[in-house]
């Protein structure tokens, strides 16, 4: 069946994101014919540059960002063809916006894509702009990218403000991760596999670590993370939505309200701060926020942050916070969320410990200077790069001296595959599925206001605490290295 065209209009369109990850998924799905050759992309931004020199610098991003698919120049120039820019100012209605609406009313019947991927705090007036433009038809969408607000606050603003304008089931508030396929996989791993599904709580896992560690620093966007942070630049969206998805029950169907019901349950259900004393307290023992010193990366010498940015700053780029679900499947079980920029490798992964069993036949050796504890089994989801699982698990040493018993008898086993396709290496960026999931209308892998709204309320605490009181003190951690420890967590 023929694919109906789409209009799509991105705002913030000579920003990073629309560089280095938009632009490219749009020539991916082109060059699988996955959008019609009719779409319609239209750059929109406050620069005031032509055409000609738009095009140029998507076409040198596309090299850089999708080089398979931009090796093919004949699609590459059929794709450049469909994008189009206008400066815009976002901020104020005026005869730009006018032009806008010209440009897109010769098509009024088509299904519009309007991507916000400015500073948030722009979101009410441009929906408020699209809407005094008439531009906003029931074929309309919205994707918001993250972080919606900075706090429960604006969060709530925002999400009032655009909701004026555009229903609920017309907002695609976007969280690239839940894109990623290996966090899509984190549903059929629990719930296809009765054995996985049998172990899923407490009563077999001590604890449940998310990391998302990357080796790059601020790069060209220092204004947005310097006034954002790790903190809310990745845990209150990215590592929030999937601690929702280990921590949720089964949710009654796999439609997307009914997933969004679970992982919002979930959310609600992580144990608050405290008040006052109390939230300071559980505030510097149960959280750590850390800024990246010189060191090396790759063999490569690279400045701290603060070198960087050429100022000092409070802003972390290392945030890891100790978090306890408060539900009978997971009573007590710490769940340790961390991100870091600089750090030695790139790696997301999720690492479930199981419990060691204290009447285990192994649990003691008879070799005098032996007794050492058998390590904990785990489950290690891998989830970028490098996608795989892993699971390592206790078995006899063949190797096991003469007469020796428990521990001293056993080694570690890891059973370990990769996670790909059965007849492809690449995985899709997750941009490629959730821009056509957000253009068929689909919402099930976006995030519902009240997941946004849960988010804030959990870890607005924290921050509040880490900049009022600085509490706990920030900590500096050599770029290139394993970055700070996880706290501890006594439940
Ligand atoms: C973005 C953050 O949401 O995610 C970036 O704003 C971060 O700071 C990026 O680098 C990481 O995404 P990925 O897919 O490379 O893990």
């Amino acid at each position: 069946t023929a694919i109906a065209p789409v209009d799509v209009v991105l705002f913030g369109a000579t920003g990073d994101l629309a560089h280095r990850k938009l632009l490219p998924a749009l020539l991916r799905q082109f060059k699988r014919g996955q959008i019609s050759p009719q779409t319609r992309i239209r750059g929109a931004a406050l620069q005031d540059v032509s055409l000609d020199d738009y095009r140029h610098s998507v076409r040198k991003a596309l090299w850089r960002f999708a080089p398979e698919a931009a090796a093919d120049s004949s699609v590459l120039e059929d794709f450049i063809n469909l994008i189009s820019y206008q400066p815009i100012n976002a901020a104020q209605y005026g005869a730009d916006w006018e032009a806008l609406a010209a440009f897109l009313n010769q098509h009024p019947q088509r299904s519009r894509l309007f991507y916000f991927s400015t500073a948030p705090r722009l979101y009410e007036t441009m929906a408020a702009n699209l809407s005094k433009a008439g531009l906003i038809t029931p074929q309309s969408r919205v994707v918001l990218e993250k972080p919606i607000g900075t706090n429960a606050e604006s969060a709530a603003r925002i999400n009032n403000g655009v909701g004026t304008h555009f229903t609920e089931n017309q907002i695609f508030r976007i969280d690239h991760y839940l894109g990623k396929e290996t966090v899509q996989n984190i549903l059929a791993l629990r719930f296809a596999n009765p054995m996985i599904a049998s172990v899923w709580s407490s009563q077999f896992i001590a604890s449940v670590e998310i990391t998302a560690a990357e080796t790059v620093g601020v790069e060209e966007r220092a204004d947005y993370y310097d006034s954002t942070g790790a903190a809310r630049d990745m845990l209150q969206n990215h590592l929030l939505q999937i601690l929702a998805l280990v921590a949720m029950d089964q949710p009654t169907s796999l439609e997307g309200n009914a997933v969004r019901d679970a992982k919002v349950a979930a959310l609600k259900a992580l144990r608050p701060w405290g008040e006052g004393e109390e939230l300071c307290r559980q505030v510097a023992a149960h959280t750590v926020r850390g800024q990246y010193g010189p060191g090396t990366v790759d063999g490569k010498a690279v400045p701290g942050y603060v070198e960087e940015l050429g100022h000092p700053s409070q802003t972390e780029t290392c945030a890891i916070m100790g978090a306890y679900v408060d539900t009978p499947r997971w009573r007590n079980v710490p769940f340790y969320l961390r991100t870091l920029k600089r750090a030695h490798e790139k790696c997301s992964e999720i690492i479930l410990t199981f419990r060691p069993d204290c009447n285990s036949l192994f649990k003691n050796a008879a070799t005098p200077g032996q007794a050492v504890a058998p390590a904990p089994d785990r489950l290690i989801l891998r989830l970028q790069p490098d996608e795989g699982i892993s699971l390592s698990l206790q078995v006899r040493n063949p190797e096991a001296p003469h007469g020796a018993t428990g521990t001293a008898t056993l080694m570690q086993l890891v059973l370990s595959a990769p996670y790909r396709a059965p007849h492809s290496d690449r995985i899709a960026d997750s941009y490629e599925k959730l821009l056509l999931d957000a253009a068929h209308g689909d919402p099930a892998l976006f995030v519902r206001r009240d997941e946004v709204e849960a988010a804030w309320a959990w870890i607005e605490p924290v921050l509040q605490c880490w900049a009022a009181e600085n509490t706990p003190p920030m900590v500096t951690y050599p770029a290139g290295g394993a970055g700070p420890g996880l706290p501890v967590l006594q439940p």
